[in-house]
Order: C-alpha cells, then structure tokens, then sequence
C-alpha cells in the first residue's frame, strides 16, 4: 500500500516542525528521508505511525484516511531511533514477540526467528538481554523484530547508525532483498547520504520541515537542485555566473565568483531557465572535475581554467583535492591511482560542458512543474557552436 501525506503541519509550542508538508510515497517503494539533525524526519515517521497526530492535513494508507486511526490499527512496523526493545525479555523472545501476538504456532516461530537471526548474523547472541547487546547488535534485533512479522508499511528510523561500515553494506543489502521480496512500502530515515544512495528508490531531502527535494538517489547527488541539498550531497562547488550567450547548441557563462583575476567563461549545456543577462548558480559535483597538468589541444572540448592545488585529503579510494583558481575555491575527488600532483603545484581544472547545472530551485522539481528542469542538450553538437 502506498503513504501519502495531504498538507501535514505539526508545531511544538508555537514553533512549527513540519510545515504543510506532502508527500506521496509509492507501493512497494523504499523511500529514504534524509536531512540533518532536527529536521522533522522522526516526527514523519510519528505522523505516519499515528504515534503523533498532526495538527492539520490527512495521513492516507493505500487510499484510507487513517487520520483517526489508532497506531495498532494501521498495522505498520516500526524500528525506532532508540531501538525500544523489551528489557526483560531475550533476543530470542524480542524477535518472537510480534509472531506470539498473532498466535502464531511455536514450531513456525522458531524457524521464522532462527531464519531472521541468522540474516543479520545475530545467532549467538539468541539467548541475551537488551543490557547485554552492543549498540548496533541492539538495531539488528530490531531491524528483524520489525521485519519478521511482514507489516505492509515499515518505518525505520535510522537502523543502521550504529553498525560498522562492512556490517552496514550487508544488513543494507539483506534489508533491501526483504523488502524487495515481500514488497512492502517503506519510509527510511538517515542523515547519511550513503545509505540514502545504497538504498532507496527515491530520497526526499528535508530542510527545517520541508521538502527540498524528492529525487532518485544519483540524480539527487550529481544533480541537486537547490544549495541546500548540494551542501547536504557534498556538492560544493557553487559557481555564481551569469548567462552571457545562448545559442542553439548550448551557453556561455561568465564566472562572477569575487576574487577572480580575469573573468572566466565556461561552456554550459542549455537549460529552460536561462536567460541573456541572468544570475544564477551553478554546481559542479567535485567528481565531475578532473585535474589535468598540461593544456592539451585534445582537451578542447573541455572547460579549463588554471589553478593552484592547495590541498589534498585521503578519502577511501579517492583524494579530495582543493584548487585556488585565481580567488575562488573548487573542489574535485579524483581517484587515488590518477592521482600524481603535489601541494602548490600548478593544475588545469578541468569539467565538460555537462558539469555544472543550475540551482533553479524547489520549484523547478518535477513533477509539479511538468518537466524536468534538467536538459541534456547533445554535448557534441554543443561544442560544435
Ligand atoms: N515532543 C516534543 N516537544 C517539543 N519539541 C519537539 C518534540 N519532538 C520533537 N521536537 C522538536 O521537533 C524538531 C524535529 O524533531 P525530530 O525528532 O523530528 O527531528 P529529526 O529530523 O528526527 O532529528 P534527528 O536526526 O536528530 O533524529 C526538533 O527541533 C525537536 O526539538
Ligand atoms: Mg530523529
């Protein structure tokens, strides 16, 4: 059954927490809320549990207003922040409890939960109190006591920040086969872009109480829409320019970030919102930037503005490099083995024209706007202008 959230508000004293929020959330889809500390994400899933009633709009399960629903009728599992697991009963019995209330037989019970300890690798610890659980052995024992009695909606709210990353990509992965298998609706909440990316069909960004933006995970991160949201994915390069020339291939603009030397133009696709004249920011995702130590004829179809590596941070498997061009700061992740420059060293930073796209802004999101803001003009026949 599919969630959709009709103009939901919620204030604590007077001071508003969501903000005439919608959301529609497909049968069958895992969708991620992601946003920093405070935004709202718990209260979501509170609103939608009916653990917390709204001071306006309609929570709607399939395509009932379950508004007035108490929270046992809307038969929904839920996996919260602080793992809310009996004391007083074992791992085992934990596991067992939701299956016990159904009356369900002894005999399946003890091969459903032995089948769900083993998914998350929790077996031995079958026998143990909550007390005696590390932290994300707590989350797992939690994870499954949800899953085991097979809810058509699942909430989570931050399953996994406990776990370590090795434990975190294989709980993820078994989370995601479950859900895929039994086709439940579920709403995970993270502030780890990662997980959002491992895991969700689409991701909704949260900003104080709003949706910033509702996107398919890598179109979310190399194509944020607004700066929020490109700060959040890691997308920092925010070049102010403005529109100096649009032609039918493409556009040039013109780099007006302060401390720039000479004015520099770059070539950029073409999209709905340009306009001669106009301001507006640009993002480059730092992996859409390569670094380059000769100027080259071959790279003419590149953009390349010179610059100056000042500094460099080990990042898994790539490295973080920071490149003064001329005043103004940009940011690229290069992988370790393309990696050969030294700190000060002169550098071409260089993007094709499909790099950077605008931050037009929450509106400009589809589907309400009825296209995507987002045109992939041909980049070859754009540098053919
Ligand atoms: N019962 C309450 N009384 C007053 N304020 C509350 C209450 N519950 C939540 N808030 C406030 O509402 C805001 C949103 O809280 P919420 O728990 O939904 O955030 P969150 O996005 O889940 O944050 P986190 O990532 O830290 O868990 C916060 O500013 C919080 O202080
Ligand atoms: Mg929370």
């Amino acid at each position: 059954m599919g969630i959709a959230l009709k103009k939901i508000s919620k204030s604590y004293n007077g001071q508003a927490v969501l903000k005439n929020l919608n959301l529609e959330i497909n049968r069958g889809e895992f969708h991620v809320l992601l946003g920093p500390s405070g935004g709202g994400k718990t209260t979501i899933l509170s609103v939608i549990a009916g653990l917390i009633r709204q001071d306006n709009g309609d929570v709607l399960i399939g395509k009932r207003n379950v508004s007035n629903l108490s929270p046992e009728k809307r038969k929904i599992g839920f996996v919260f922040q602080d793992y809310a697991l009996f004391p007083h009963l074992t791992v085992f019995d934990n596991v067992a409890y939701g299956l016990r209330v159904k009356n369900v037989e002894e005999s399946e019970i003890n091969q459903k939960v032995e089948y769900y300890l083993s998914k998350v690798s929790i077996e031995k610890e079958k026998g143990k109190f909550s007390r005696q659980l590390s932290g994300g052995q707590k989350q797992r024992v939690a994870l499954i006591r949800a899953l085991i009695t097979e809810p058509e909606i699942l909430l989570l709210d931050e399953p996994m920040s406990n776990l370590d990353a090795l434990t975190k990509e294989t709980t993820g992965n078994e989370l995601k086969t479950i859900q895929q298998e039994m086709g439940m609706t579920t709403v995970y909440v993270t502030h780890n872009q990662d997980e959002a990316i491992l895991l969700g069909d689409r991701v909704s960004v949260l900003n104080h109480g709003e949706i910033e933006q509702i996107e398919a995970p890598d179109e979310l991160f190399y194509h944020p829409k607004t700066e929020f949201v490109a700060r959040f994915v890691g997308a920092k390069n925010i070049l102010k320019v403005r529109i100096i020339e649009i032609n039918q291939y493409g556009a040039v603009a013109q780099v007006n970030n302060s401390g720039l030397g000479q004015p520099v133009q770059i070539r950029v696709n073409k999209y709905p919102i340009f306009e001669k004249g106009k301001e507006i920011n640009l993002c480059i995702h730092p992996e859409k930037i390569s670094l380059k130590r000769e100027n080259k004829a071959s790279d003419v179809n590149l953009n390349r503005i010179r610059g100056k590596l000042i500094n460099k941070t080990n990042n898994g498997n790539g490295l973080k490099a920071t490149i003064d061009t001329n005043g103004m700061e940009l940011h690229a992740t290069i992988p370790k083995d393309l990696f050969d420059f030294k700190i000060h060293e002169d550098v071409w930073v260089c993007f094709a024209p499909d790099a950077p796209h605008p931050l037009c802004g929450k509106k400009c999101r589809a589907p309400e706007a009825g296209r995507r803001c987002l045109v992939t003009t041909q980049v070859d026949r754009l540098l053919g202008c």
